[in-house]
């Protein structure tokens, strides 16, 4: 997904906005550019690439007293100068940053600029030429024509607009896309994501959907799609800027894998209170309580924590828990229970596929949390409740101690719901004690970095393709192995559930074939063995990850015993530290994996 920076009302704009999409430069992109003004003159550069391709274009000639950027993802147009953002329109005096998608880009194009030639092939393009057609067409004021505009659009957006003849104003708005509003002494700040103005400022106002807001120096109006004027408080970012430096660590990701233990004590901190007990809406509680089936609702590896959570919510609380994909599920709803609960996993907030089946569960009046990593996002603000992960910024685009957290936060909501029910299991199960045990126990696993950098150097180093097989939550686990080892290092990894190989996908085993079992189950240890060997007698490479009371000799992979609920919170550290090496050995760029965005703002 891209980023959007901009700033008016203080000098040296250009540096601003460059570090500001630095910042912005984990939630991937392919293409970058700006455009800043001052009294005198005005500079717009772009480029395809990384920002530092931007940075070489820059000449610091212009001081630059108001600016847009952007980092973009494509969507509508191959990556490329041309396509890359700011967009001017046809005349010249318009420009338009946009993250978003919008549906019926062609349609407004025929409708309204049916006699118009674009350089581009997107649909921002489209847009900004709009805007300019309407304040031609029937002399309209910047924001008159850009609110005409935004309603006729349809899709998803944040924009920010400027016109050169009005170089003390940012008009900015937004549909589903992020968009906040930073207040400065003497200047204001916009940007995708709080952490790209941190050295700015850490007071921000929330913009809502179909808001417009004008920005200026002195200070921002906001108004909604009649165009009242609406007042909005700020609030302060918690984030801090070092919270979002690498320190001594190469990567991000592996900072990340490293903060895990600290991560769940963290969580304990932040949800007990003094006596001990689970600190949690009582409201919230109560719902669950009340709830006859709960749905987990996710993406990727959001959606790996929910299934690794399943077991362990369903037991504690005695209610039956679905896990679905955001995206199928808003398109595919099944037919839902009498008291559905429904629960976003989502470490950024701002997943439109996971967005748009909250915006459904709202309509049809269900309640809802969205436990994510970041306060103020999207997901966070609309559903019912939320609970935040606290686990820091996450800047890997692959996610890690954000999964981890999901399944911890959910044993910690577990324990609350249980208790509540008096459900028997609730009175065995002590989140708070488990979880400080599970810390320990990552602690020991990412201390085998060594040793699982030299498996990885012996076992995954060429291969084009690898296995993880499992049963039960080691099936659950064995899926986000694999979501891992794919996204960084590209090798073609399935999470397979292990008794299932044999149907069929077997016939991919070939000789050296890397299969990674994992066995943590108490009663199905025994079973992966066996299809470990299947696949060894078809001449894979097998390693073992096993849970030390079921571990053998010969085991390359030995997990720390605990609690049976919250196995895969400490199997998964292995696996993020072998797809870590196994990406680091091919050269590729671990905290920015090709094609992917961190937060997936478009369906
Ligand atoms: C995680 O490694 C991936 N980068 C991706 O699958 C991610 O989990 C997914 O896009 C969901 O993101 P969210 O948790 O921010 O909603
Ligand atoms: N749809 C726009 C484009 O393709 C914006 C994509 C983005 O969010 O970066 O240029």
């Amino acid at each position: 997904m891209c980023g959007i920076v901009g700033i008016v009302g203080k000098t040296h704009a250009e540096q601003i906005i460059i570090n500001g999409l630095q910042r912005l430069e984990y939630r991937g992109y392919d293409s970058a550019g700006l455009f800043v003004s001052d009294e005198k003159q005005e500079h717009l550069v772009k480029s395809q690439g990384r920002i530092k391709n931007l940075q070489e274009k820059l000449t610091n000639e212009v001081n630059g007293t108001i600016g847009i950027g952007h980092t973009r993802w494509a969507t509508h147009g191959k990556p490329s100068e041309e396509n890359a953002h700011p967009h001017t329109s046809q005349n010249g005096q318009l420009v338009l940053v946009h993250n978003g998608v919008i549906e019926n880009f062609a349609e407004l194009a025929n409708d309204y600029l049916a006699e118009e030639n674009f350089y581009g092939q997107t649909d921002t393009e489209i847009v900004v030429n709009l805007i300019a057609s309407f304040m031609e067409k029937e002399s309209l004021s910047t924001k008159t024509a850009f609110q005409k505009a935004l309603s006729v659009i349809h899709g998803s957006y944040a924009f920010a607009l400027v016109n050169k003849e009005e170089p003390e104003t940012i008009y900015v708005a937004k549909n589903k896309s992020p968009l906040l509003i930073g207040l400065g002494e003497g200047f204001n700040v916009i940007a995708s994501d709080a952490l790209a103005v941190l050295d700015q400022t850490h007071e921000f106002v929330e913009i809502a959907d179909n808001e417009l807001v004008t920005v200026t120096a002195d200070g921002i109006v906001i108004e909604d799609q009649k165009g009242e004027i609406i007042q909005r408080d700020a609030y302060q970012a918690q984030l801090d800027a070092s919270d979002i430096e690498k320190g001594t660590y190469p990567f991000y990701m592996l900072k990340e894998i490293d903060e895990q233990p600290t991560v769940m004590r963290k969580l304990t901190q932040e949800y007990r209170d003094d006596q001990g007990k689970v600190n949690i809406d009582k409201d919230l509680v109560e719902e669950v309580s009340a709830s006859d089936r709960i749905y987990i609702v996710a993406c990727g590896t959001s959606y790996n924590a929910g299934w690794a959570a399943k077991s362990l919510l369903e037991t504690v609380t005695q209610i039956p828990v679905e896990v679905q994909l955001s995206s199928e599920f808003g398109y595919n709803m099944p037919l839902l229970s009498e008291r559905p609960f429904f629960i976003f996993l989502t470490q950024s907030g701002e997943t439109a596929d996971s967005r748009q089946v909250l915006v459904q569960t709202n309509r049809l009046g269900f309640p809802s949390l969205t436990i994510t990593n970041v306060a103020g996002s999207t997901l966070s603000r609309e559903a019912k409740y939320t609970l935040l992960l606290h686990a820091g910024p996450e800047i890997a685009v692959a996610s890690t101690k954000a999964y981890t957290a999901q399944i911890a936060m959910l044993a910690i909501l577990a324990q609350a719901v249980g208790k509540n029910k008096n459900s028997k299991a609730s009175t065995s199960f002590d989140a708070f004690h488990e979880l400080s045990i599970v810390a320990t126990a990552m602690e020991s696993m990412v201390d085998e970095k060594d040793y699982i950098s030299s498996l990885v150097e012996h076992y995954l180093s060429t291969t084009r393709n690898a296995f993880y097989i499992g049963r039960g939550n080691d099936y659950y686990v064995a899926s986000e192995a694999a979501l891992k080892l794919k996204e960084i290092s590209y090798v073609q990894a399935e999470g397979f559930a292990a008794g299932e190989l044999k149907h069929g996908t077997i016939a991919l085993i070939e000789e050296a074939t890397p299969v990674l079992g994992i066995i943590t189950g108490q009663n199905t240890g025994a079973h992966t063995r066996g299809n470990l060997k299947e696949v060894e007698s078809r001449g894979a490479n097998t390693i073992v990850i096993a849970s030390e009371e079921l571990a053998r000799q010969e085991d390359q992979i030995i997990l720390p015993t605990v609690h049976p609920l919250l196995t895969s919170l400490v199997a998964v550290i292995p696996t993020q530290l072998i797809a870590y090496y196994a990406c680091l050995q091919r050269g590729y760029d671990v905290d920015k994996p090709r094609n992917l965005a961190k937060s997936v703002t478009v369906e």
